[in-house]
């Protein structure tokens, strides 16, 4: 079949699978491959078990697959072939060097960079879509542009908004498309190219084209506003507990003005996943290499309260359970950093099992997609650690429950029975306000919410 446009992405992760499955379903006239170098990875994605866990996503996979969408290792065939290229490889926060714990490593974009300029032969589009430093497509043009080159290369920027868990509604009914170009001719005309790919089903007037800084910078604000709404919630949450205020009450009448609206004011026991951290650290970081300091101290503070948080949830359950978590039994419920994902990078679970361990705590991890990453994340003290799917069997025997994941299932247990298994006292830390607290304290169980009295009978 002859296709109207070929498009690549390189990088099939948590962004670029979800995003060019949905070009492929929604553009059937287009060729959308998508390549990585890790080939277990295109080997899952061929298969009937995708690498990742996203509601709806593999019902458009199938849909698409083999017709108009393909999963590949063969890069430079893939570069060559396409007139669009998508990079979303993986841009984690640097581990080493300059810039250790708070700059983006960009060694993985900038050897995609190369490998486009040595595999092309003739004009490119490119678009950024991981999330990058501001600046970054000017380095990407200079690596593209130099003069051994002689292919002209267009870059854009084309930030992924989409939350993990509703990626597939998030990109079919986006809250807006986000396009930045340099302001020159070749610039625009490829800004148009990029349009007309997301007319095929993004209504006009939610894409929002833009000069290709302020989009590089829109992503890290857009995320950094969103965590900070978190933080701001979390904050609260602790004076609430001293003052035997409620944060659900709080956060409701709070939501209520239309000028801050309702939604990222769940008080929980920590922000997790792969963007907020990372993308706060990138701020701070821009800002404190233009000597911004005061602005840089501002941002960092979500990221401080976030630890806070969750230390402060570990310190509670040492406390309340009589300053001893040593030899104790307590079962995690939940591991992803939030529900409907099994991807557990950053999720706060990490850090309390960590802290709980080293409080000598034996743990249960029970989760209904994140066992496997949960066993990754924590292989060098999995002995200390059970990994079981059914919460009954993995709540059995264990001295308190901590809530770190929303997942709808653990609101409709059977709380009677998981009581009857445990040892006495019992203990509930919901680090998630998912679950009816009235309810579990009439049934025995001793209460711990977030930023709401606890319910205790002793
Ligand atoms: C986020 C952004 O929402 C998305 O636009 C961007 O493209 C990538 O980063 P994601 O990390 O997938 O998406 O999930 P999100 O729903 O934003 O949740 C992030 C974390 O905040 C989770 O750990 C979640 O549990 C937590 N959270 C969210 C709260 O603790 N309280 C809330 O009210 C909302
Ligand atoms: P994100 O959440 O941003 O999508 P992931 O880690 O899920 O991040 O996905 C990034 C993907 O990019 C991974 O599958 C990784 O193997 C792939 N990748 C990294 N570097 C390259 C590269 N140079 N060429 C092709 N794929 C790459």
């Amino acid at each position: 079949m002859n296709f109207e446009k070929n498009i690549l992405c390189i990088g099939a992760g948590y962004v670029g699978g979800p995003t060019m499955a949905m070009i492929a379903w929604k553009c059937p006239s287009y060729k959308v491959t998508i390549v990585d170098i890790n080939p277990s990875k295109i080997v899952q994605w061929n298969s009937d078990n995708i690498p990742i866990y996203e509601p709806g996503l593999y019902e458009i996979v199938k849909a698409t697959r083999g017709k108009n969408l393909f999963f590949s290792t063969d890069i430079d065939k893939g570069i060559r072939e396409s007139e669009i290229i998508f990079v979303s490889v993986n841009t984690p926060t640097k581990t080493f060097g300059a810039g250790a714990g708070m700059a983006a490593d960009l060694q993985y974009w900038e050897k995609t960079a190369r490998q486009i300029k040595n595999s092309a032969e003739s004009p490119k589009i490119i678009v950024e879509k991981s999330t990058l430093p501001v600046r970054t497509a000017l380095a990407m043009e200079r690596i593209l542009a130099s003069p051994d080159s002689g292919i002209a290369f267009d870059i854009l920027s084309n930030p992924e908004f989409l939350a993990e868990g509703s990626a597939v509604n998030d990109l079919q009914n986006p809250d807006r498309v986000l396009i930045g170009s340099r302001e020159t001719p070749g610039g625009l005309k490829a800004r148009e190219a990029l349009v007309e790919i997301y007319t095929h089903w993004v209504p006009k007037e939610k894409i929002i084209t833009s000069d290709i800084w302020s989009t590089e910078l829109s992503k890290l604000v857009a995320n950094a506003f969103l965590a900070q709404r978190i933080s701001s919630i979390n904050s609260i949450s602790v004076l609430c507990e001293k003052t035997e205020a409620n944060i659900s009450e709080v956060a409701r009448a709070v939501g209520a003005d239309s000028r801050l609206g309702s939604r990222f004011l769940n008080a929980s026991v920590g922000f997790g996943g792969s963007c907020f951290k990372k993308d706060i650290l990138n701020l701070v970081y821009l800002c404190r290499y233009y000597g911004l300091d005061v602005v840089a101290d501002y941002w960092e503070g979500v990221v401080r309260i976030n630890e806070y948080q969750k230390e402060r949830f570990v310190l509670n359950m040492l406390s309340t359970m009589f300053n001893t978590l040593a030899g104790k039994k307590i079962c995690l419920f939940g591991f992803a950093f939030k529900a409907n994902t099994g991807d557990t990078r950053e999720s706060p679970a990490i850090y309390v099992a960590r802290r709980l361990v080293e409080e000598r705590a034996e743990l249960v991890i029970t989760d209904p997609r994140a066992l496997a990453n949960a066993e990754t994340d924590l292989s060098d003290i999995k002995d200390r650690i059970s990994f079981i799917e059914d919460p009954y069997r993995a709540a059995a025997g264990c001295d308190a429950i901590a809530v770190m994941t929303e997942w709808d299932l653990f609101s409709g247990l059977d709380f009677e029975r998981i009581y009857t298994q445990m040892s006495k006292p019992c203990f509930i830390f919901d680090g998630r306000n998912i679950l009816d607290h009235e309810r579990l304290f009439e049934i025995g169980f001793n209460v711990f919410p977030l930023g709401k009295s606890a319910l205790k009978h002793f």
